[in-house]
């Protein structure tokens, strides 16, 4: 058989080496796609169905419409396959949002990427199954390392959606105790008691740079910081801001559509920015 292997990719089968898909690919900027792996074992595939219904599934659950019919899905597998027919083979079908300009929430209807490609089904060999293999165990990190800046942004992109689906503009994840961590794109800081309060620096929030930046000017503006975990609802809170590289700091003036305290953008919070934005003119001057 041709060693060249060919890859459906929206629409064109195509020579492996050339199959590229967009740098503004959401798969790629956000790990925003699902997929599936098939096996086929002398042209029929196993559990094809099942396979399908969970592909189907998936995009359901992350509301990624379909590229086509199912059933297009499954001749275009079919296709794919008779290009790269191994006798024992593995089709990898793989869905995301599409291509769009970068922002966690694109605009307007995206068409999906659809890719598929056949290869070789890998098997183990006769001494590990004759060996057996070794395993560890480890705490299940999936996903709970938020300090690191990784582009798999799926859970990111879920929260925005569901946010603008609610009419607001950012949604703020809160922990077992209804802490509140940091927005999907954010970090989250309060005025309690006239200090600048933020969640700490651990594996729950990202390191913004942005945050440090608000904290540096409360500190050279003598306000009180405090970085400890906070809820809604504390007695003495007045003020609530989301900081980001985009944002510097925003007034947050509802949340759950309810306002906060009078549904202003609180005193502190401008002040705050307005230092930010007198750091940030310095740039332009020098
Ligand atoms: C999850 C999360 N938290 C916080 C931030 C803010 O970080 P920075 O201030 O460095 O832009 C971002 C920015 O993308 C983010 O994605």
């Amino acid at each position: 058989m041709s060693q060249t292997l060919i890859a459906y990719v929206n629409g064109d089968f195509i020579p492996l080496q050339n199959a590229t898909i967009h740098i503004e690919d959401r798969g790629f900027q956000f790990a925003d796609g699902i997929y599936e792996v098939i096996a086929c074992f002398g042209g029929t595939f196993l559990d094809l169905q099942a396979h399908l219904n969970r592909l189907q599934r998936s995009c359901e659950a992350v509301r990624i419409p379909l590229p086509c019919a199912l059933s297009e899905i499954a001749t275009l597998v079919l296709q794919t396959y008779e290009r790269n027919p191994y006798s024992d083979a593995m089709v990898y079908i793989q869905i995301t949002r599409g291509v769009a300009p970068r922002s966690h929430l694109p605009q307007g209807e995206l068409k999906p990427t659809l890719i598929i490609t056949s290869r070789q089904l890998p098997k183990p060999t006769d001494a590990k199954l004759a060996s057996g293999v070794h395993a560890i165990t480890l705490k299940d990190i999936r996903w709970k390392h938020c300090e690191i800046k990784s582009i798999a942004l799926l859970a990111s992109v879920l929260g925005k959606q569901e946010a603008a689906l609610q009419q607001a503009d950012e949604a703020f994840w809160l922990d077992e105790e209804d802490h509140i961590l940091e927005g999907c794109a954010t970090n989250v800081l309060a005025i309690i008691h006239g200090a600048l309060v933020t969640h700490p620096l651990d594996h729950q929030v990202l390191g913004g740079i942005t945050r440090d930046m608000a904290i540096r000017a409360a500190c050279e503006h003598s306000l009180t910081v405090e970085e400890r975990a906070w809820k809604l609802g504390e007695t003495g809170l007045t003020e609530i801001m989301m900081s980001s590289t985009t944002n510097a700091v925003m007034p947050i003036c509802f949340i759950n559509h309810q306002a906060v305290a009078d549904g202003e953008p609180g005193v502190l919070t401008m002040q705050i920015r307005k230092w930010m934005i007198e750091a940030m003119d310095t740039l332009r001057r020098e």
